[in-house]
């Protein structure tokens, strides 16, 4: 009972729950056996009437048929003395039967119905007089009847006497049947005994039951309650299993997360407010979106969706997709609300939307809104792996893979571009001013579709891939329509300033247009669009790892899990990747191969787990490329391998944050080796994840990330030497150095985290200002705005 558990001395409040609690129960306890009694009481007094009364019948018809056979054997012998005249043996008939048990007597009646001959002392032995034949014996028809009552009831079965065929007179026979009611009496009794032990057998299994598992679980949910209100985050307290209350429970689970999120946000809050900081929280973001946008809703497409759903055996699945965009965008949904429109790819989506193809994220709890386009599969091959991946892929990324450029993938690409378009036009309706987010290279058509339909939309794009120079992006065919669709928008984002710089030139190449250098903008046809470095970031969390029990414990943790694989190393390096030919994958091997080489004290020492998500598989070149990194650390481990140790282990599958975060968190260094890479949110994700400030970041010159983390080693993956060296020193570096290096990256990426990226990006196209022709268009737009986009606009 609630009261049992709680004293006063433990909270005053608490104590008057608990109270509460326990004369809720009592009284709960109370109605539920009240209502178990009278129900089980009802059920066996039926059953027990219907037992009696078949048992009655039962006995009433066994008595019948004794008293008929016995009546008609009297019957044959009373004939015959009767035609004799023989009186004297009918009267010692009479009386022989005066003492049987159960038969009380024997009477012959004349012709007129008068009793002739009875058995001595019958009326006293029924209790009562004899009743008076029924008329019909006399018509020749057997009589049976029962009568009298308690102690004095009785039977009679009566046949007619015949001499020479005619009816002379009738014989009667006489039971006692008070034993039937006598035992109906006794099966009452039986019935109502057992009643009453099932009443109490009950109401003390309810009691038992209903404290158990009603009462307990619910102090033990009050208690926990109580002491996540009191502030105690991890309560000692086990929040209840039982089937019954799960549903409460983990509503209970969102209730107080939610509460523990605005109590840690609001903490932090202050603690900003005291100490002046300026870092940026999901909390910070929403209220500034909110005075940002002005009222403004918020709209984001991209290609990959934040949360896939697919069939594993029998059940739906929800998963989050290995990507980048979806690791930052995700967040500031989350903190912004607003509607995401992206490609439903999993094989149960379908089964997961409603009928406007929405659904809410995350699913339990929504905080905002996903709309799932669905595209034919020849689509997803042209538009998705033939002009996006086959095409701008390796065009924008100088990781010396040739573009493929095919008539059939542009088309496909353009006509995906306008149902996308046409979804967002839709989710948009009627909302004024809204602000839209248009991520990455597979919407570069996107902003002018939708500036034409929606002048008064504030478009941005930003472009999570490098932008090459002109010389390099010049080969794309289409090049020219790709950069007009995507001056449609008010406002392009890339990572880094170069990647701004090569725009500009491309564009001074490719269009007449006017190029401002000094603020960076280009205006064409009329229209304005500002071109902006804003570096993507993680969502940076102070306290994000388990506090670690030191150096020694770390080293141990380390040789866990590598042991987990069979492998005893000291060391541990981590890579993260997609299986993509620009994170420079095998480059990595070779560099792990050459310091395994120069500095063999390492060798048995130090193992290197890639984990790689399998991505685009469906395109040759990814599949080579597997096959590529595959081979690469056989070859590597066949070298060196002994009985217990190998450099490399290759988990070639998708991971979730969570099962990540602790290599990342036990790792002695990481390796970033892209060839080319627009920002590699895995090198701020390892730095975020390092709150005990260990472990060494090493890091392609290639990566946009490099700008912003100079405290990594910065390496060029081409140079094999150069990145065995980096691993050699990172595994040497002085605890104090490691401890340096990695707290000036984490002031970097807390300062410059996903919320300040996104209130940048966010408080930019806010400061759009609308044209006041584009303003006088907003109007025309309202009425046009269930318009469809064709792919030709
Ligand atoms: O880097 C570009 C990008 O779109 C990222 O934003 C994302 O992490 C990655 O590619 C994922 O690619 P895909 O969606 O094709 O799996």
């Amino acid at each position: 009972m609630a009261g049992s558990l709680l004293t006063p001395a433990a909270s005053g409040n608490v104590w008057v729950v608990g109270v509460l609690g326990s004369e809720t129960g009592m009284r709960m306890s109370f109605r539920l056996i009240l209502s178990l009694v009278l129900t089980v009481t009802l059920i066996s007094v039926i059953f027990a009437f219907y037992q009696v009364r078949t048992y009655t019948l039962g006995r009433q018809s066994d008595l019948e048929k004794r008293a008929q056979v016995l009546a008609e054997s009297l019957q044959e012998t009373v004939e015959p003395l009767w035609t004799q005249g023989a009186r004297g043996s009918l009267r010692r008939l009479v009386e022989r039967f005066g003492n049987r048990e159960r038969l009380d007597g024997v009477a012959i009646y004349d012709a007129q119905g008068r009793p002739d001959l009875v058995t001595p002392n019958l009326a006293t032995r029924l209790g009562l007089e004899p009743p008076q034949l029924n008329r019909r014996v006399f018509e020749g028809v057997g009589w049976s009847h029962f009568f009298g009552s308690g102690r004095n009831a009785a039977h009679l079965y009566a046949v007619p006497i015949h001499v020479g065929g005619t009816i002379v007179g009738a014989l009667a026979v006489f039971h006692d049947a008070s034993y039937i009611e006598e035992q109906n009496t006794q099966l009452w009794r039986d019935t109502f005994a057992h009643v009453l032990m099932q009443m109490l057998l009950i109401g003390a299994i309810t009691v038992v039951v209903v404290r158990w598992s009603v009462e307990r679980p619910i102090a033990r949910m009050t208690q926990w309650l109580h002491d996540l209100r009191a502030g105690a985050m991890d309560s000692p307290t086990e929040l209840p299993t039982e089937q019954v209350l799960r549903p409460l429970a983990r509503e209970a689970t969102h209730l107080v997360t939610s509460l523990q999120v605005a109590r840690a946000s609001a903490e932090e809050e202050a603690r900003l407010r005291e100490t002046a900081d300026s870092l940026w929280t999901r909390e910070r973001l929403r209220v500034y979106q909110e005075a940002a946008l002005e009222g403004s809703r918020l709209f984001v497409v991209s290609n990959r969706e934040p949360l896939m759903h697919v069939q594993r055996g029998g059940s739906i699945e929800a998963v989050s997709p290995a990507s980048g965009l979806v690791t930052a965008m995700e967040p500031v949904l989350r903190a912004c609300a607003g509607t995401w429109i992206a490609h439903g790819a999993g094989n149960a989506d379908r089964q997961t939307v409603d009928a406007e193809d929405r659904l809410g994220v995350p699913p339990d709890a929504p905080e905002y809104t996903l709309r799932r386009v669905w595209l034919t599969q020849l689509e997803e091959e042209r538009y998705y792996d033939g002009f996006a991946n086959e095409g701008l892929w390796p065009l924008c990324h100088i990781a010396h893979t040739r573009p493929i450029f095919r008539a059939e993938d542009w088309e496909a690409y353009q006509r995906v571009n306008a149902k996308f378009a046409n979804a967002l036009l839709e989710e948009m309706g009627d909302v004024e001013h809204p602000t839209v987010l248009v991520q990455d290279y597979h919407f570069a058509l996107l902003p002018r579709l939708i500036k034409q339909s929606r002048p008064d939309a504030r478009v941005t794009i930003f472009w999570h891939i490098p932008w090459p120079n002109p010389e390099a992006f010049g080969i794309c065919p289409w090049q020219r329509e790709l950069i007009e669709g995507l001056l449609g928008a008010d406002l392009i984002g890339f990572h880094i300033q170069s990647h701004c710089n090569n725009f500009l030139e491309t564009i001074d190449r490719a269009l007449e247009s006017r190029i401002e250098w000094e603020r960076f903008a280009v205006t064409m046809g009329g229209h304005v669009t500002s071109v902006r470095p804003f570096p993507i970031s993680v969502d940076f969390k102070e306290n994000n790892a388990e506090p670690s029990n030191g150096y020694l414990s770390l080293r141990s943790e380390r040789a866990a899990i590598a042991k987990g694989f069979d492998c005893h190393a000291d060391y541990l390096g981590i890579g993260v990747d997609r299986l993509d030919y620009t994170k420079g994958i095998p480059e990595r091997f070779r560099g792990i191969e050459r310091f395994l080489e120069k500095h063999p004290s390492y060798q048995g020492r130090f193992t290197h787990v890639q984990i790689g998500a399998p991505s685009r598989t469906q395109i040759h070149r990814y599949q080579d490329l597997i096959a590529d990194v595959e081979a690469e650390a056989e070859r590597i481990n066949q070298r060196f391998q002994t009985r217990h140790w190998k450099p490399i282990v290759l988990l070639k599958e998708h991971h979730n944050h969570d099962q990540i975060e602790p290599y990342y968190r036990m790792a002695d260094l990481c390796l970033v080796t892209s060839l080319h890479d627009g920002m590699n949110l895995v090198a701020k994700e390892f730095v975020a994840a390092r709150s005990d400030e260990e472990g060494v970041l090493i890091l392609s010159l290639f990566a946009g990330a490099s700008r912003e983390l100079e405290d990594a080693l910065i390496v060029n993956p081409y140079d094999t030497d150069q990145v065995a060296d980096a691993i050699y020193y990172a595994l040497e570096m002085s605890p104090k150095e490691k401890r340096e290096r990695m707290r000036r990256m984490r002031r970097v990426v807390k300062h410059y985290n996903i919320y300040r990226w996104a209130a940048n990006l966010i408080g930019a196209a806010s400061e759009i200002r609308l044209d006041p022709v584009q303003r006088a268009q907003s109007a025309v737009a309202h009425s046009n705005a269930s318009a469809t986009v064709r792919p030709s606009a």
